[in-house]
């Protein structure tokens, strides 16, 4: 099964790939954490991305699409994936029908998570990130029992650089402009349902897995 989840920063997407992945025994593939992770081993790739990620902006799709079709190509990849912040652009989408095609999948099917603005401002901007293996807090919302520390290892929360105000409103700013259109390429080729990201996470869970078993009924 190869899954794309589509929604703008802050819809979710990292929260509900994670429950999913685990539940459905897929790879959970999200650039933004691979760009993340190769930042931090400070690999030229790392180093380069990151100039566009603390300013807001979509790192270039060549870049992407090479980091991708490496992760694509490794062993567990052929037991289905779940997409998480990819594709970001029509070429991106376009680029990742034809990698599966080469490698003899189905195309992906993709559920677009929908939450209003505001919201989404409340959830990156009080939005906490375990260092050692990423997982996901908010300080009002899920809050970890000893402040700054993740209750699953013990290792440091921190925010991520673009969290903060006004890089969120370029975030958000540059989702619309490049990344909705992705949603309209799913919708007219048929490969689109959406689902509302709003409630509680595990309400969230159980609607995204009802869509998932029935875009692959
Ligand atoms: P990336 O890391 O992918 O960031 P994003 O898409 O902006 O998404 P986020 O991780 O911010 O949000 P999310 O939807 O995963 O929400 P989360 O579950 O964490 O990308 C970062 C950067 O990398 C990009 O800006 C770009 O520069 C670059 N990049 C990555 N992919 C790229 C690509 N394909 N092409 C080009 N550049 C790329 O939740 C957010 C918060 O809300 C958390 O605190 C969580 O606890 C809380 N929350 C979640 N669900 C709920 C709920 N139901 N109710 C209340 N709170 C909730």
């Amino acid at each position: 099964m190869m899954l794309v989840l589509l929604g703008p920063p802050g819809a979710g997407k990292g929260t509900q790939a994670k429950i999913l992945a685990q539940g459905l025994q897929l790879v959970h593939l999200s650039t933004g954490d691979l760009f993340r992770e190769h930042r931090d081993r400070r690999t030229p790739l790392g180093l380069d991305a990151e100039r566009y990620m603390a300013r807001g902006e979509l790192v270039p799709d060549e870049t992407v699409v090479g980091m991708v079709r490496q992760r694509l190509g490794e062993p567990d990849a052929a037991g289905g994936v779940v997409f998480d912040g990819f594709p970001r652009t029509v070429a991106q989408a376009e680029a990742l029908d034809a990698l599966l095609a080469d490698l003899g999948h189905e195309l992906p099917c993709a559920i677009a998570l929908e939450v209003a603005r505001a919201e989404l401002i409340r959830r990156l901007t009080g939005r906490r990130v375990c260092r050692s293996r990423g997982h996901i807090y908010h300080i009002d919302f899920k809050p970890p029992v000893i402040e700054g520390a993740c209750d699953i290892d013990g290792s440091e929360l921190y925010q991520r650089t673009d969290d903060a105000l006004e890089t969120v409103a370029r975030r958000l700013d540059v989702y619309a402009q490049a990344t909705q259109p992705v949603i309209d390429y799913y919708g007219a080729c048929g490969r689109l349902c959406s689902v509302s990201g709003e409630g509680e996470p595990q309400d969230i869970s159980q609607c995204l897995r009802a869509a998932v078993i029935g875009a692959n009924a």
